[in-house]
């Protein structure tokens, strides 16, 4: 490790009084199995990411500079949806390490400053949960009543039309008990009741538990799901393009009990130093999402990751729409462009754009979310430019899905050129890119143009400037259709972002006035950055492609 400067000392350096850590960022989300490799099982481990503390932090701006981790779920579980379907919430599947190995875990990242975020799915469990077993096992377990289970209709039929977001309906018939249960995503995995004081006073001791390990973070699985209506009503019907869309979800989620749950979270939070939570608000309405952002320290914004268009203007709008229905003092905004659910986006926009472009494209994307007033989200291997990787119906893990497989996101890795992209010595457990050999972290770390060393600069960057962290957040052109161009201003402190969303050479002319017109570059895709002065007036020229960063 470096004795560079630590992120604290720049920050009080900038006279700052103190930024809490989970509104510094980057935040590095870790898809477990696919990250490294180190028992040599082909399955991505703990032991794996501790060796690979030094390229997420090393303390210096020769790495990411990532405040936190957030490990997608590591607890035992039969794996039907990757982990997301918990058996033992407080046990380590051994696919993943031992508790020792946690605890260094831990350890290490504190060594270097990075917090860790676990995720808590508390929604649902798996049927291999030992809670469902008991529950499953007769209508007066003790467990009975920790699940959501109710009598057939007329005719068999399931007690109401809700759907599952993965497939068919939400309920599954059990022959045993001729009950039906209740699940929003695969059969495998029943909702927990969150009406039972017991189910909550359970999910509370889980997450104790992890905070009491440790853990600083939280990510909050599916959290607006966990209660239902109490009388199960059925969901109105809508116009709808598919099966899902067919119906309002109004009694499936979002009901008003999740509020007061929010409140004894926050209590719990409030009792552990600077620990946080960030919600999966399963739910495509910002307005719902910011709705619990008094509460939860933060909730992700699907709107943005999930512009269909590559389009300043499309971003723009939801932008602004985010930031300003997050800009009272006790709420805080946080932007992703990718996570494991959804197709990475140089695919996404570089299907659009051209995969030729993909790269530009990307940092383009970069440069966006790192200067955006909010924590960036960054999913592993978008620092590269990783894309999808198309998997074979026969390879594929993620199965039953109606919108289609999520394997192409979730691939290992790609750190050199070596076999296997130095994930792993043995053939992994899900298929590789084919591009590994020029896409990978150890060649990037020798070209200096590369996507990597570009996020490496901005996250150094973003640490230390007041304008970044804490600024607000202004856009200069009232309608882009070429480029974005905005101001982040906080106490004198400016930074101004221009970021072309095309291949051509463009002139942008903006609608407002500077507030100073001399800037000093401090980033760029193609100005030489040496801390050049350059004039800027209401109009001037950017290069394709071009993300630039000036300070005032
Ligand atoms: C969340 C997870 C997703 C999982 C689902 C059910 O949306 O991100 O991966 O399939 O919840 O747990």
């Amino acid at each position: 490790m470096s004795d560079a400067k630590t992120f604290d000392q720049q920050v009080s350096d900038l006279n700052v009084v103190h930024v809490p850590w989970w509104k510094t960022g980057p935040i590095y989300q870790i898809f477990p199995r696919s990250f490294s490799d180190s028992s040599g099982d082909g399955v991505g481990d703990i032991r794996g990411i501790i060796s690979k503390l030094d390229y997420l932090n090393n303390g210096s701006d020769t790495s990411l500079g990532v405040k936190a981790i957030w490990l997608s779920p590591i607890y035992v579980s039969p794996g039907r949806d990757a982990g997301y379907d918990v058996a033992e919430h407080t046990v380590i599947d051994s696919m993943f390490g031992t508790d020792e190995d946690f605890d260094e875990l831990i350890a290490e990242c504190k060594k270097r400053n990075i917090k860790v975020i676990m995720d808590m799915v508390l929604n649902h469990t798996s049927n291999m949960s030992p809670w469902f077993i008991d529950s499953r096992s007769g209508k007066t377990s003790a467990h009975r009543d920790w699940y959501i289970w109710s009598d057939p209709k007329r005719g068999g039929r399931p007690p109401n039309n809700w759907r599952s977001w993965f497939n068919g309906p939400a309920w599954t018939f059990d022959e045993d008990s001729q009950q039906f249960y209740m699940h929003t995503f695969h059969p495998e995995q029943p909702e927990l009741n969150w009406r039972n004081p017991e189910v909550r006073a359970a999910c509370i001791n889980v997450m104790r538990f992890w905070l009491d390990r440790g853990v600083s973070g939280l990510r909050l699985d599916v959290c607006n799901v966990y209660f239902k209506h109490p009388d199960l009503l059925d969901n109105p019907r809508r116009l709808g393009t598919t099966v899902w869309n067919r119906q309002h979800h109004i009694n499936s989620k979002n009901q008003p009990e999740f509020h007061g749950f929010l409140t004894d979270l926050r209590a719990l939070l409030d009792s552990y130093p600077e620990s946080m939570a960030v919600g999966e608000i399963f739910d495509g309405r910002v307005e719902v999402a910011a709705s619990y952002c008094k509460k939860l320290h933060m909730a992700f914004n699907f709107d943005i990751a999930q512009q269909k268009k590559w389009h300043p203007r499309g971003f723009q709008t939801a932008i602004s729409k985010w930031d300003n229905l997050l800009s009272d003092e006790d709420t805080w905004p946080c932007y992703f462009m990718s996570n494991h659910d959804m197709s990475r986006h140089s695919s996404r926009f570089g299907g659009e754009v051209g995969l030729d472009e993909a790269d530009a494209c990307a940092k383009v994307v970069a440069a966006m979310l790192f200067t955006l007033r909010g924590t960036p989200y960054v999913y592993y291997g978008e620092e590269i430019g990783m894309r999808d990787v198309e998997i074979p119906v026969d390879e594929q893990f993620d199965t039953g899905v109606v919108f289609g497989s999520r394997d192409p996101e979730r691939t290992p890795m790609q750190w050199n050129s070596s076999s296997n992209a130095g994930f792993s010595s043995v053939t992994p457990w899900l298929r590789m890119a084919l591009d590994f050999k020029n896409r990978n972290v150890e060649l990037q770390e020798s070209e200096p143009n590369s996507i990597l060393n570009f996020y490496r600069q901005l996250s150094n960057l973003r640490s230390n400037s007041l304008a970044l962290l804490l600024g607000n957040w202004r856009p200069l052109i009232r309608k882009p259709d070429k480029a974005m161009v905005y101001l982040r201003e906080h106490q004198g402190k400016y930074a101004l972002v221009a970021l072309n969303f095309t291949n051509k050479k463009i002139r942008v002319k903006l609608d407002a006035s500077l507030p100073v017109s001399q800037w000093l570059l401090s980033l760029s895709t193609c100005r030489p950055s040496d801390g050049n002065e350059e004039r800027l007036e209401k109009s001037f020229e950017l290069a394709p492609y071009e993300a630039s960063i000036f300070g005032a």
